[in-house]
């Protein structure tokens, strides 16, 4: 079915100046850009943002590297768009990502992994509705 994903390109990849070869591998696999903005996030808007993870360990790691410098927020759209996404992310840490992988190819390690995808529909629409009003998500 054709779906809606949130994926930001974290600081550690925005850094590397990889943004475009990021974007590339998302339109070679047929997803397209229907909302984008670079941002740098407010502490409040990163802990909200992973308000799940809240409770676990690598919280504050999290949310502080999230807030080191800007990232880039789009909305990926297509056939199957949640899977696809995490299909070409590869695994959360990188070591055990696939070869190919934006995070086999650009992640450093598990924080600093390169980019971030929706893992379900449900926290998809959640996700994207965080970032963008649903009048600035474009149908592609
Ligand atoms: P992300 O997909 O953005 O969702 C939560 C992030 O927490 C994850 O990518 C990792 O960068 C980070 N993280 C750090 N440690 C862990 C862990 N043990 N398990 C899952 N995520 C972790």
């Amino acid at each position: 079915a054709l779906e809606r994903t949130l994926s930001i390109i974290k600081p550690d990849a925005v850094a590397k100046n990889v943004i475009g070869e990021i974007y590339s591998r998302f339109e070679k696999s047929g997803l397209k850009v229907a909302a984008a903005q670079m941002k740098h996030l407010s502490k409040a808007e990163a802990e909200g943002f992973y308000a799940v993870h809240r409770e676990r360990p690598f919280f504050s790691a999290l949310v502080e590297f999230m807030i080191s410098g800007p990232v880039m927020i789009q909305v990926l759209e297509g056939e199957g768009a949640v899977l696809k996404n995490r299909d070409l992310m590869g695994a959360t840490n990188p070591k055990d990502a696939a070869p190919g992988t934006i995070r086999a190819d650009f992640a450093d390690s598990i924080d600093a992994n390169a980019v971030h995808g929706s893992d379900s529909l449900e926290n998809a629409a959640n996700e994207v509705a965080y970032f963008f009003p649903a009048t600035s998500v474009y149908a592609r």
